[in-house]
């Protein structure tokens, strides 16, 4: 069995302006998705036979990381909400890319890790059982995972579902865990990971470490129930910039709200970057992305808290709020009808939780 896990992620600052190049932020939260995998008869998840249609991430992966291999029984667990901006699908897509390497191993050709990924070592956090020498060899089990590699998988699979629209930014905070900032140029002030590309917007990926004022909040997440897919979204503000092509000044505008809110952060100033939060709903709000029921969850929430915003893609799920009195908070959001997670700032990345029966298939055999 191979078992890895990977954590949802919520947006701080910059939803739908990153799709567009503008800086944005957001930080991995205590609830995961886990996944493992055994070797089976047939191909099964959750008991069932396997559908390709029904699980389009699990799908493109197998496509990418086990053509040829032996059939699975999937099992998926988790307490992140589906469809709800959370990231679940980014999540649960690292999740499968990390198990799916790890049940592989890797083929190691002289000092590059093979098989089309060719990182630069020093994002690789999962080299406890040694780094591969010189030679032509499979590095088993969690040894042979990488976030750099998960990350860009998660991020392929994302795109193919959000029809060749989305920005790196899910797929590299639920991989790396953390918090996690996306802009349009390197900045030196953080810590670059690596750049992405994707239909002509360039995004350079970078880690933030958190200062220790940061953990004295908490985020409350309030979910409003209201299904609303990210591609429907995401398409919604792609043809209101193709009808009023000056609106991108709010999408601008966007970018610098994340700005102030990343120095915010950094330096652990939490009242202005609650500010920037609540700003940063005010322009969402007005690109029509938010509803009733978030707008319900957002003033019940107000009071209590340094910011308040729709987080994630909008027209429903989710609101987050920055408290520092996180049951204040959630009760006020539960009274109002959401449902709530409470989550600390920053949580890990992607974890092997179980690689005892790695290689669960050696492609060289
Ligand atoms: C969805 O979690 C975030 C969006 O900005 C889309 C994306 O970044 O791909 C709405």
């Amino acid at each position: 069995m191979v078992q890895a896990s990977a954590p949802g992620k919520c947006i701080l600052f910059g939803e739908h302006a990153v799709v567009y190049g503008q800086p944005a932020v957001a930080v991995a939260i205590d609830q995961r998705m886990s996944i493992n995998f055994e070797i089976s008869e047939n191909w099964r998840i959750d008991g069932m036979k396997f559908q390709n249609r029904k699980h389009p991430h699990v799908t493109a992966l197998r496509t990418r990381l086990w053509e040829g291999g032996p059939p699975l029984s999937i099992k998926i667990t988790g307490n992140i909400p589906p469809a709800s901006g959370l990231g679940s699908s980014a999540s649960l897509s690292v999740a499968a890319a990390a198990a799916l390497r790890c049940a592989r191993g890797r083929q190691i050709i002289d000092d590059d890790w093979a098989e089309g990924w060719t990182a630069s070592r020093p994002n690789d956090v999962y080299n406890s059982a040694g780094i591969a020498s010189k030679g032509d060899f499979i590095e088993h089990g969690a040894s042979a995972v990488d976030e750099d590699e998960c990350a860009i998988l998660a991020h392929a699979v994302e795109a193919f579902a959000q029809n060749g629209k989305a920005s790196p930014l899910d797929s590299s905070t639920c991989s790396h865990g953390g918090c996690i900032v996306l802009s349009d140029k390197v900045e030196t002030h953080l810590n670059w990971l690596y750049s992405r590309n994707l239909n002509g917007v360039t995004w350079e990926v970078h880690s933030v470490k958190l200062p220790k004022e940061i953990e004295e909040a908490y985020l409350v997440i309030g979910n409003t129930g209201v299904h609303a897919p990210t591609s429907v979204q995401v398409e919604k503000i792609a043809k209101l910039l193709k009808e009023q092509p000056n609106r991108i000044n709010e999408i601008e505008t966007i970018g610098l709200i994340s700005k102030r809110g990343i120095n915010g952060l950094i330096e652990g100033d939490l009242e202005a970057v609650g500010r920037a939060m609540s700003e940063n709903h005010l322009i969402l709000r007005n690109l029509g992305l938010s509803c009733p029921e978030l707008e319900t969850l957002i003033s019940a929430a107000a009071p209590s808290s340094l910011g308040v915003k729709l987080t994630g893609a909008g027209g429903g799920g989710c609101m987050v709020a920055l408290t520092r009195d996180p049951k204040t908070t959630s009760e006020a959001i539960e009274l109002a009808g959401g449902r709530t997670l409470i989550s600390s700032i920053a949580a890990s990345g992607l974890l092997v939780d179980n690689d005892s029966d790695c290689p669960l298939w050696n492609p060289l055999n």
